[in-house]
C-alpha cells in the first residue's frame, strides 16, 4: 500500500477530502503522517480525531531549508511515497524537493498560472477575470509553478466576494486533489517539459 504524507498549515477541509477517498477506497493508499507548521492548525485536530499519525513541527524561528530536513526526515522514517501539501503555506526548499522528486503535488485555488501566491481567489476578483478555479501540480522550488496534473473552471459572478467565490472554488478543490493523487500514483503520466501527459 502506497503512502500519503500531509502538510498543513490550517483548516484542513482538502486534507479531509482526501482521508473520506482514501476511506472509501477512491484512494488506494494510506495516509502515514499528517503534519503542521502551526500547532492551532484545524486539520491537525480532525487528523487525530481521525485516529491518523499527526504532529506539530513549528516553523517560526527556523531557517527554510533547516525546518525541511525535519519534516523530510518525518516523512521518510514514516515511508511516504507522495508528499501532499494541503494548504501548507510555505514555499518548500530546493533540498526537500530533490529528496521527493515529482513526489509532491500542491492544490492553488487559481487556474495557475494566473495569480500565484497568497489570496489568489481576491486577485481574480480584482483583476475581472470571468473564469478561475483551481490547480493540481507537481511541486518544484518556485512558487506554485511544477508541471500541471488538474484543473477545474470556476465561473466568477458580478456579485462574487472573495468568500463566494473561495467557497465555491473549495468544491472543486475537494473533487480534483482526489483525481490527481490518483494519476500520481498510478504512475501513467510522463512528464514531458511543463507537460503532464496522461498513458492509458
Ligand atoms: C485552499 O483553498 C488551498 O487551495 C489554498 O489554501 C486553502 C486551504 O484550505 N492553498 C494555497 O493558497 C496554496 N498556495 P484547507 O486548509 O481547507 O484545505
Amino acid at each position: 500500500m502506497k503512502k500519503l504524507g500531509i502538510l498543513l498549515s490550517g483548516r484542513g477541509s482538502n486534507f479531509e477530502a482526501i482521508a473520506e477517498s482514501v476511506r472509501v477506497g477512491r484512494i488506494e493508499a494510506e495516509i502515514a503522517l499528517v503534519i503542521s507548521n502551526r500547532p492551532n492548525a484545524k486539520g491537525l485536530e480532525t487528523a487525530r480525531k481521525l485516529g491518523l499519525k499527526a504532529e506539530c513541527i513549528p516553523s517560526a524561528g527556523l531557517e527554510r531549508e533547516e525546518y525541511d530536513r525535519l519534516t523530510a526526515a518525518r516523512m521518510k522514517q514514516e515511508g511516504v511515497d507522495l508528499v501532499c501539501l494541503a494548504g501548507f503555506m510555505r514555499l518548500l526548499s530546493a533540498w526537500f524537493v530533490e529528496q521527493y522528486p515529482q513526489r509532491i503535488l500542491n492544490i492553488h485555488p487559481s487556474l495557475l498560472p494566473s495569480f500565484p501566491g497568497l489570496e489568489a481567489q481576491r486577485q481574480a476578483i480584482e483583476h475581472g477575470v470571468r473564469y478561475s478555479g483551481c490547480t493540481v501540480h507537481f511541486v518544484d522550488e518556485k512558487l506554485d509553478a511544477g508541471p500541471i496534473l488538474t484543473q477545474a473552471v470556476v465561473e466568477v459572478f458580478d456579485d462574487d466576494t472573495e468568500a463566494t467565490l473561495a467557497a465555491r472554488i473549495l468544491e472543486h478543490e475537494h473533487r480534483i486533489y482526489t483525481e490527481a493523487i490518483q494519476i500520481a500514483l498510478s504512475g501513467r503520466y510522463r512528464i514531458e517539459g511543463r507537460r503532464v501527459v496522461r498513458l492509458s
